[in-house]
């Protein structure tokens, strides 16, 4: 039996082996169908690591242009498709270097010199989730611009304010959306942070241990732009962590939960607030599907998806904590499941943004030349929604405080006074002043200023409160932060 036998099965280490692997278990631990995803950072990553062997005289010069070369054609063949990945070998990895060899001969054989694809693949994930980590970024900064828009034309519109889902006070529906605003400027927060470590660099851990090759990690670094603020190299300082940690990849995922989780809520209120008992809004039909078989219906599938989507964005942050909780250093093939639930959640966050900021802030129309908001807004519905539910109630507890009432005795005398309203069915605003003031004879005629939805609202005049005047500050600093 001739000891090169498995080499033409393209393995890369045949000479240790009686027999080869048998189609299942190649099947089985073959990453290649979803790890060629990674193909642009496998490339940058071992550009960057060749470059550093030739500087430090590790490969010629000779060498490293070959590669160069062969790593370019690679690069070409991917791009128009006529590259021929192989389940044989495996994975991005060996696919590549495979490629290279028989392009360039031995030079490509040279190109994994202090390396393994162990520090190979975290560096890999880390360029090619950072890249990710920039395009969220950008989708967040669009969707926070398509809240901050429709809050704006939306600053005086008065919906009710809910707590348990129980009408409580009157609010701004602008004020309402930029709530969510607030909740996707610290996702974008924590995503910059998440940034920062996974911004940081593997390769020259090798296996496991680092190397006995004189490789000057921190040139790889810089060429790859894991940098800090001041443009220091960015390196992962200890080789056994290096090759192992997954950590990054779970943070992202948790920031990613988060965000989504976000969605969901806004989600949950938009589907709320389309359907009949609702009536606040009209999401445009594009957003929307009908039913098969009931002619009538108009069915949020976009919010409802979204909140569905984010079950499965959490199921991937609980899948990557437990694919790490009980691995022991360093590497484990383990790791290789990192990688779908981490694509999928990529996926999955960046289709959402893109649609809710399309949804909420309106798409241009071409013909027109003017931008169609995706949710229309029924003004009336939600103020009086905000009346069928004494909204204002607290506001006339308030003005019996003024009065000079303790605020627990003027609470009890407004519960009367409401008492008295639902018996009548009418809002508080409409009781005659004879009738309140059985209820405390110092109320006069001024009450029906603060007893009206947009009284309430206007009162509501501090820093983060819903009185238009703050809600219109609140979208000028927006504005400034998102540019
Ligand atoms: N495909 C592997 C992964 O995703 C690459 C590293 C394999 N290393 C190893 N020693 N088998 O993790």
């Amino acid at each position: 039996m001739p000891h090169n036998q498995f080499d033409k099965k393209s393995q890369a280490w045949s000479a240790l082996f009686s027999e080869p692997m048998s189609d299942l278990v190649k099947r089985y631990t073959a990453s290649v169908f979803f790890d060629k995803r990674l193909w642009q950072a496998d490339i940058a990553g071992s550009l960057a690591h060749a470059e550093m062997l030739q500087a430090q005289s590790i490969i010629s010069a000779a060498d490293h242009a070959s590669i160069q070369t062969g790593l370019a054609l690679i690069a070409g063949e991917i791009e128009a498709g006529s590259f021929q990945w192989k389940l044989d070998l495996e994975d991005v990895h060996l696919n590549i270097e495979a490629r290279l060899t028989q392009l360039v001969g031995d030079a490509g054989k040279r190109l994994h010199t202090g390396r393994s694809r162990n520090d190979q693949v975290a560096t890999d994930v880390r360029l090619w989730l950072r890249g990710e980590i920039d395009l969220v970024l950008e989708l967040l900064i669009e969707l926070q611009k398509s809240l901050v828009d429709t809050a704006e034309q939306h600053v005086e519109v008065i919906m009710p304010g809910f707590t348990h889902l129980q009408v409580a006070q009157p609010v701004s529906f602008g004020h309402h959306l930029l709530a969510y605003v607030e909740m996707f400027a610290r996702d974008a927060e924590r995503l910059v942070d998440v940034r920062r470590r996974t911004n940081r660099l593997p390769l020259g851990a090798a296996a496991l241990a680092g190397t006995s090759y004189p490789l000057d990690r921190e040139r790889v670094a810089s060429t790859l732009g894991m940098v800090d603020d001041q443009g220091q190299a960015c390196v992962c300082q200890n080789s056994l962590d290096a090759v192992s940690d997954r950590d990054f990849a779970i943070e992202f995922s948790a920031a990613a939960s988060i965000c989504m989780v976000h969605i969901s809520r806004f989600s949950e209120e938009l589907i709320l607030w389309m359907s009949q008992t609702f009536g606040f809004i009209r999401i445009a039909d594009r957003f929307t599907t009908g039913s098969s078989i009931m002619p009538q219906k108009k069915n949020p599938d976009v919010p409802e998806l979204a909140r569905g989507k984010t079950g499965r964005v959490v199921g991937h942050l609980m899948g990557l904590l437990t694919l790490m909780k009980g691995q022991p250093l360093a590497y484990n093939k383990d790791n290789q499941e990192d990688k779908e639930p981490l694509f999928d959640t990529v996926d999955t966050l960046k289709d959402t943004l893109r649609i809710f900021s399309e949804m909420v802030g309106g798409q241009l129309n071409p013909a027109s030349g003017v931008k169609e908001g995706g949710i229309g807004v029924h003004p009336e519905a939600m103020e009086r929604a905000a009346l069928r539910g004494y909204a204002t109630a607290t506001d006339l507890a308030d003005y019996l405080v003024k009065k000079g009432l303790p605020f627990r005795d003027a609470h009890e005398t407004v519960a009367h006074a409401v008492k008295a309203a639902i018996a009548h069915q009418v809002d508080l605003s409409e009781l005659p002043l004879a009738v309140l003031q059985q209820f405390n004879p110092g109320i006069e005629k001024d009450v029906y200023q603060c007893l009206s939805l947009r009284g309430s609202l206007n009162e509501r005049n501090t820093l983060g409160g819903t009185a238009p005047t703050q809600v219109r500050r609140q979208i000028q600093r927006h504005r400034l932060r998102l540019g």
